[in-house]
């Protein structure tokens, strides 16, 4: 039964098509030095998220929340694109992310974090015909667990369902989906001076 999955889903619906427009794919798949930056503003995001998540106590959730860890794939990304580990360390971080004071906190995160592999399906489609990236060149991150992604979200799926059986309990983890929605949001919608540098003069790969 996927109860807590399809009421995450309705809450969120249209903070998810603002997400995608403020996103704006299309435009950053022009050419290589915009995408770049787009990978630059994921990396700003989920670096800290997940370095904030791993402060957390799991322990309660059946979940292996270091297997799921993506900023990695981010930086292998931006490195195929032509950035050094210097250039890296100067790229801005995300200031707002969502309070995560436990594991109901932490599903809500990563219902965000995790539902993004979904659509990073058509993303890597788009990236493989329009810029030739493929999950070895650059597209990493959004080719994500490549043929487990459908497992992956059963798995977290089951570890939500099951965790989040109580009204409390559910309002909170819905709660952290929402915050964590608007700070992607706000981030991904910040002014692109925010990652001038991967947009500059760094040569491209
Ligand atoms: C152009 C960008 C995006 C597109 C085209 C897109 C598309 C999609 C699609 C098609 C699904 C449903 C997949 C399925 O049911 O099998 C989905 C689900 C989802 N996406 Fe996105 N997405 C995009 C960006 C994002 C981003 C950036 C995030 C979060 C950081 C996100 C979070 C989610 C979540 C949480 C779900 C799960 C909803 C559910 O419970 O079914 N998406 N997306």
């Amino acid at each position: 039964m996927e109860g807590l999955r399809f009421r995450l889903r309705a809450a969120t619906a249209s903070a998810h098509a603002r997400l995608e427009a403020a996103m704006d794919i299309g435009a950053h798949c022009t050419d290589r030095r915009t995408y770049r930056t787009l990978i630059a503003r994921f990396w700003g995001i989920y670096a800290p998220l997940e370095a904030a998540l791993r402060t957390v106590d799991l322990g309660a959730l059946n979940i292996d929340f270091a297997a799921r860890s993506k900023a990695g794939w981010l930086v292998e990304d931006l490195m195929v694109l032509g950035l050094s580990l210097e250039d890296m360390t100067s790229l801005p971080r995300a200031q707002w992310l969502p309070t995560i004071e436990g594991p109901a906190d932490a599903l809500g995160v990563m219902y965000v974090m995790e539902g993004a592999s979904l659509g990073g399906q058509i993303i890597s489609r788009q990236l493989q015909t329009q810029l030739a990236i493929t999950r070895s060149t650059g597209g990493r991150f959004f080719s994500s667990y490549g043929p487990e992604v459908g497992d992956k979200w059963r798995s977290y799926v089951a570890t939500l369902e099951a965790f989040g059986d109580s009204p409390a309990i559910a309002a909170r983890i819905e709660g952290a989906a929402l915050e964590t929605f608007a700070c992607f949001e706000a981030w991904l919608a910040a002014p692109v001076a925010a990652t001038s540098r991967v947009g500059g003069t760094e040569p491209v790969h």
